[in-house]
């Protein structure tokens, strides 16, 4: 009954969204019928840096946008550091790996509900973009390399924002995976990759969340601007996912405007001071420009600003400490625990001196560089949290490095001196300010050489060091084996520092999981080779070999792998059971496990549910990630998950047919706590039951022919009259002459036949076969 009606709620609500979005553009219209065409234009493109174009003679309002992912940047301008203060959460990259999509919708809420309380009705944001490699400068603003676990949290922050009447940015379509020369590289990726790996976190939440605007990239994307690619913004982004909203151009993206309207790029960010409105108004008087097209453009665009600005809320008022709380619980969430030898943590109650050694100790690095920079209302510090939290124990606090994480000799001794007369060292490092910002991409994956070295320097002196990292992306980790305990806190946001207080004290059990590879050399990576492209053209030439996919192919191993985390308790996975283990690929498969906190404290486990197919008609990765759940297991307690997998989660793309392909064949269904940990296998055998029609011309290959119902005839003749055997093929010479010319000849395009057989097999003969196999 409970289910009945939450589906009947769920239902009218949709209905009313459907209805209020189709009223929105009945009368956006309406308005713009009423339009000249220098008023249409007007709207092209944005009024100051941040609102759009109003119309006070149609009652057309203006809506305003601000940064970004991670907390409300409200600005004057583009001064970044001057914004209005707003709780600063954990970024992107942190957030991700709490591979919570419900904390992420908390996240979005409150993130809602503070741009309410400044009259923003947009959010730039989230940042969906694969990370192609850990050198990226905007790693820290993206979820992962992975496009499924990317996908499921950007439409839980898209639906917890938007939950509040505020809309969304998703960010950046398309391809755009470097900062060097982001605003004229062109990025050349096939189709595969693109639909496999770049495309389906956009394509998930366009889906399943509608934000209301899209935010194209600065880059080219195979040859042309995404600010005016009609592949980008029309075919796939309106066509084939559906979106209802609009796109918006990066700040500054716009190449040629007009040619921008006619692809489907609704507005233009930042101003651009009236003139590429001329070029609007100039292309429709000469006619390269349809004016049914501008209108089109500007009625999905009014759509939108009508709506929201009458989702706006008065008089919301933030509670800034709640936020706060927040900010700090997200972060405990998002901790990831890399490494716990002899359960040195958490931290024992009998200590009694703890060496503190870093400045980010003191002063966290807790947010990226550059748009995304937020302007905290607090910022809390894991010296004062901890001593707030454990006050049997003396803390004697060393800076360690300078500022700008340069090695500093008086300072590595004092922080030497201070291990050496502690129980446990605790080292803050990670990377500086300087080391990742939007607008530069990362010359190696290795922290600073004065943080590097003064761990090395402690772990000599003292047995017990425990290294906690503050960074936005995966860093090298030379003193791995010197150390005790790792921990990953990522960008925490504000609270950060009081988050990484609760879980080294135990107070929160850490819970999160890589949502990168920790790869242990910048050699090691997919992209070693030529990251960031310097000479214009990025050629995703590794396909969709990015991530663990291309750890795993190489048998590379990593520093940690993706989808990696402890716990301070331990768990049992058991009991994995298939719906079905023989299914046609319309059919949905239910696979189940059971998992098991074996450890002696409450926790949290992320199950991860990978893909691998045994026999594949492309190269495929090892496994790939395809369904995950954060589950909650008291000591002892068990509890049993389960998924349901459908034919996406088994294809792959082809890009003969432009489409999802199942092949019929064996897939192993995997399942643990990490990319490289997976205890559970299932064999499922699919059938494909939509065999693909192909038409076949006189570029088809013999071996393609072949697997037609009259193929092996068919080809067999073919080889025999080139061979020029007798077609009984009656000695036993006859068939393995026939057998080696038919593998020989197998890649050969039928026509060459024409060619080959001196005359005996003829145009004529050709046509008169593709005619009789595409009739099939
Ligand atoms: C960034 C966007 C951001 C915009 C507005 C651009 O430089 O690439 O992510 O939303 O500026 O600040």
């Amino acid at each position: 009954m409970k289910k009945i009606a939450l589906l009947l709620i769920g239902l009218t609500f949709t209905m009313q969204a459907q209805t209020q979005s189709t009223d929105y553009l009945k009368k956006a219209k309406e308005l713009v019928s009423k339009m000249t065409l220098e008023e249409k234009a007007s709207l092209c493109s944005g009024e100051t840096a941040w609102s759009t174009q109003a119309i006070k003679r149609l009652g057309i309002p203006s809506i305003f946008m601000t940064d970004g992912p991670h907390g409300l940047r409200k600005a004057e301008g583009f001064d970044f550091t001057n914004s209005v203060p707003s709780t600063c959460f954990p970024t992107a990259s942190s957030l991700a790996s709490s591979w919570d999509p419900k904390l992420a919708q908390k996240m979005g809420e409150a993130l809602g509900i503070e741009a309410q309380a400044n009259d923003v009705q947009i959010v730039l944001g989230p940042g969906v973009n694969m990370k192609r490699s850990p050198l990226g400068g905007r790693n820290f603003e993206y979820f992962s390399e992975d496009p499924i676990l990317a996908g499921k949290i950007a439409i839980s922050f898209i639906n917890g924002v938007q939950s509040q009447g505020v809309g969304t940015s998703m960010k950046h379509f398309a391809a755009n995976s470097q900062e060097f020369e982001r605003m004229s590289n062109n990025s050349v990726v096939d189709e595969r990759t693109l639909n496999e790996i770049y495309f389906p976190a956009f394509e998930m939440a366009v889906k399943e969340a509608q934000p209301w605007t899209v935010m194209c990239s600065y880059n080219r994307f195979n040859g042309i601007y995404a600010s005016e690619n009609p592949y980008l913004l029309h075919q796939m982004l309106k066509e084939k996912w559906g979106l209802k909203g609009f796109v918006v151009s990066d700040w500054g993206a716009v190449n040629e405007r007009a040619a921008g309207v006619a692809a489907g790029l609704h507005l233009e960010m930042p101003s651009s001071g009236g003139a590429n409105n001329l070029k609007v108004i100039a292309a429709v008087k000469n006619g390269t420009l349809s004016e049914s097209r501008l209108d089109e453009i500007i009625t999905e665009l009014v759509a939108v600003t009508l709506k929201a600005k009458d989702s706006h809320k008065k008089g919301i008022v933030v509670n800034k400490v709640k936020h706060h709380e927040l900010a700090r619980q997200i972060s405990g969430e998002c901790i990831v625990l890399l490494k716990n030898d002899n359960a040195i943590l958490p931290l024992q109650s009998q200590l009694k001196k703890i060496a503190i050694i870093g400045d980010f100790a003191k002063t966290p690095r807790y947010q990226g560089a550059g748009s995304s920079q937020v302007r905290p209302t607090q910022i809390a510090n894991a010296l004062e949290e901890l001593q707030k939290l454990a006050k049997g124990i003396q803390f004697s606090f060393s800076s360690g490095y300078t500022p700008a994480g340069d090695t500093d000799a008086a300072k590595i001794a004092e922080a030497v001196q201070n291990a050496k007369e502690a129980d446990v060292a605790i080292v803050f490092a990670g990377l500086p300010d300087i080391y990742e910002s939007e607008g530069y991409d990362r010359k190696n994956i290795d922290m600073p050489e004065g943080h590097n070295q003064l761990i090395a320097e402690v772990a000599k002196v003292n047995k017990n060091v425990i290294v906690v990292l503050m960074n936005g992306a995966a860093v090298s980790m030379p003193w791995k084996n010197d150390v005790k305990a790792i921990v990953e806190a990522y960008l925490g946001g504000q609270a950060g520092g009081g988050a990484v207080a609760d879980v080294l004290t135990g107070k929160v059990n850490p819970s999160g999981k890589l949502s990168e590879t920790f790869p242990a050399r910048t050699e090691d990576t997919p992209t070693a080779t030529d990251f960031p492209s310097k000479d214009g053209t990025a050629t995703y030439g590794e396909g969709v070999f990015i991530g663990y996919r291309y750890y795993d192919k190489k048998k590379i191993e990593p520093n940690f792998p993706f989808g990696y985390g402890l716990s301070y308790t331990t768990f049992q996975y058991s009991d994995i059971k298939a719906s079905s283990t023989n299914a046609k690929d319309s059919d949905a498969i239910t696979i189940s496990f059971k998992v098991k906190n074996t450890g002696a404290v409450a926790g949290k486990e992320i199950t991860e549910l990978y893909v691998h197919e045994q026999d594949s008609d492309v190269a495929r990765p090892e496994n790939e990630l395809k369904h995950f759940e954060k589950i909650n297991l008291l000591p002892g307690e068990e509890k049993t998950v389960s998924f349901q997998l459908n034919s996406r989660d088994f294809a792959y793309y082809n890009t003969k047919i432009h489409d999802w392909t199942v092949r019929s064949g064996k897939f192993d269904i995997r399942v643990g706590g990490s990319s490289r940990n997976l205890p559970l296998q299932q064999t499922i055998t699919i059938e494909n039951t939509k065999p693909i029609k192909v038409n076949f011309t006189r570029d088809s290959m013999v071996k393609e022919i072949k697997n037609t119902p009259q193929g092996e005839v068919i080809v067999n003749q073919l080889i025999q009259g080139f061979i020029g055997t007798s077609n009984k093929l009656e000695t036993e010479e006859d068939k393995k002459t026939a057998a080696f010319f038919a593998a020989m000849f197998g890649d050969l395009p039928i026509n060459k036949f024409i060619l080959l057989s001196g005359g005996k097999f003829t145009e004529d003969n050709m046509n008169a076969i593709l005619t009789a196999i595409n009739k099939n």
